[in-house]
């Protein structure tokens, strides 16, 4: 049988790909701790679009020239990239998109409006982030479907029971956070595919804080659609995936229309192109494609399993260092849980926990973090968030613990 090699992840080296973590912030070495907002960018990513533009910008799939051959064979090239990344059987099951938003927002108008009629409904969480609410609600203002809210218990994990209570032949589709950007909670997603499937729902999955955190494997998790962002997998910012399987895609009406999605165009009609072009109107973000597509080489030479490895030794260690302090409350304490921590003081707002926090160069989200019926359900305003990634180590936990004391010692 192939074992697989664990390796530990040589940090020191990592962060030496990432030039920005040399910076000093309020002459303090900046303690990046916002990773889930978006993560920093390593040079392969930087060097790839800068070697794009330097070299051989140009169009896709339109010039006969050889700028445009070589653009066009690294766009699809970053395809495959992806492809490969999580696992599908064909390119053409990847779209590139803005990012997770418009995926979501492309599977809604296009699956959705198709689909949908009155009284169907659609399941999401009391977790999920607000692009993964709003357009639901909009499809249910446009067709006469209901959205229903699987509930969640105090840990922040899904309560199944109820989700097995909502799901029925009415529920058209499903959609859930793989893992919630606020709480780190991993939810439990072929569980809720499988059930799915058994009443002939549709499922996605967004996958924004989970795919470089969790090795994805589409073709055993059998999601029909599923989706993520460049910018927070240590790619650029504007350039996302829509992963969809190529029956269900072949069967939706395109989202945008104009050129390069069509095959051909007369004043009475219009013959759209096969996937994925048919979802890809205009000149897409080319640069964004081929960027991606190195963030992803670059997570492939560490191994996703090692990289999730020292996240969780990171996670435990601010978990346990953090809940040393008696007045910090950490919102989000699921018993499988990726690498986040939200958490709020007695003595002081978010807002200034974060500022103060910045002025020892420690950068944190504070807020709702686009989670607003979240933090209804928790009753509080907002957290302070601090987010995980490879290059982070246990020193720069030790900075944001210190800082926190120095906050609560100032409003105390
Ligand atoms: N959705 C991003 C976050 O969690 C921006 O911060």
């Amino acid at each position: 049988m192939h074992t697989k090699v664990i390796k530990s992840i040589d940090v020191e080296s990592v962060r030496k790909q990432f030039p920005i973590l040399d910076i000093m912030v309020h002459k303090k070495p900046l303690v990046y701790l916002d990773n889930a907002a978006t993560t920093q960018k390593p040079l392969a990513v930087i060097d790839s679009m800068d070697k794009f533009y330097r070299e051989y910008n140009s169009n896709i799939h339109r010039g006969v020239h050889k700028l445009s051959h070589l653009s066009t064979s690294q766009y699809e090239k970053s395809r495959q990239t992806i492809q490969g990344f999580i696992k599908a059987a064909e390119p053409e099951e990847i779209i590139f998109t803005k990012g997770a938003t418009e995926a979501i927002n492309l599977v809604a108008y296009s699956y959705g409006l198709m689909n949908l009629g009155k009284d169907d409904e659609i399941l999401i969480s009391h977790m999920e982030h607000h692009a993964n609410i709003v357009p639901w609600q909009i499809l249910c203002q446009k067709t006469g479907a209901v959205l229903k809210v699987i509930p969640i218990n105090d840990d922040g994990e899904l309560i199944m029971d109820e989700f097995y209570k909502l799901l029925s032949p009415k529920t058209k589709i499903v959609s859930i956070v793989h893992i919630s950007n606020t709480l780190g909670t991993i939810n439990p997603v072929k569980e809720i595919i499988d059930a799915a499937h058994s009443v002939d729902a549709v499922v996605l999955i967004d996958a924004a804080q989970s795919v470089h955190h969790a090795s994805i494997n589409v073709q055993a998790l059998n999601p029909d659609f599923l989706v993520f962002s460049g910018h927070k997998v240590y790619g650029p910012t504007g350039i996302g995936v829509l992963y969809g399987k190529r029956a269900i895609l072949e069967s939706m009406p395109p989202y945008q229309t104009g050129g390069d999605m069509i095959k051909s165009v007369s004043f009475e009609k219009t013959i759209f192109n096969d996937l994925p072009n048919k979802f890809e109107a205009g000149t897409t973000n080319i640069a964004g494609a081929i960027g991606l597509a190195a963030a992803i080489e670059f997570i492939d030479s560490h191994g996703i399993e090692n990289i999730a490895i020292h996240e969780a030794n990171l996670l435990n260690y601010a978990t346990e260092k953090l809940s040393q302090i008696e007045q910090l409350k950490i919102i989000g304490t699921a018993t499988k849980k990726s690498a986040v921590i939200s958490f709020v003081l007695d003595c002081a707002h978010p807002h200034d926990i974060g500022t103060l926090l910045d002025l020892e160069g420690v950068a944190v989200r504070t807020g709702q973090h686009c989670t607003e019926p979240l933090m209804k359900r928790f009753g509080i305003p907002a957290t302070t968030r601090a987010s995980f990634a490879v290059y982070n180590t246990y020193e720069e936990i030790d900075v944001l613990y210190n800082s926190i004391l120095k906050v609560i010692k100032l409003f105390s």
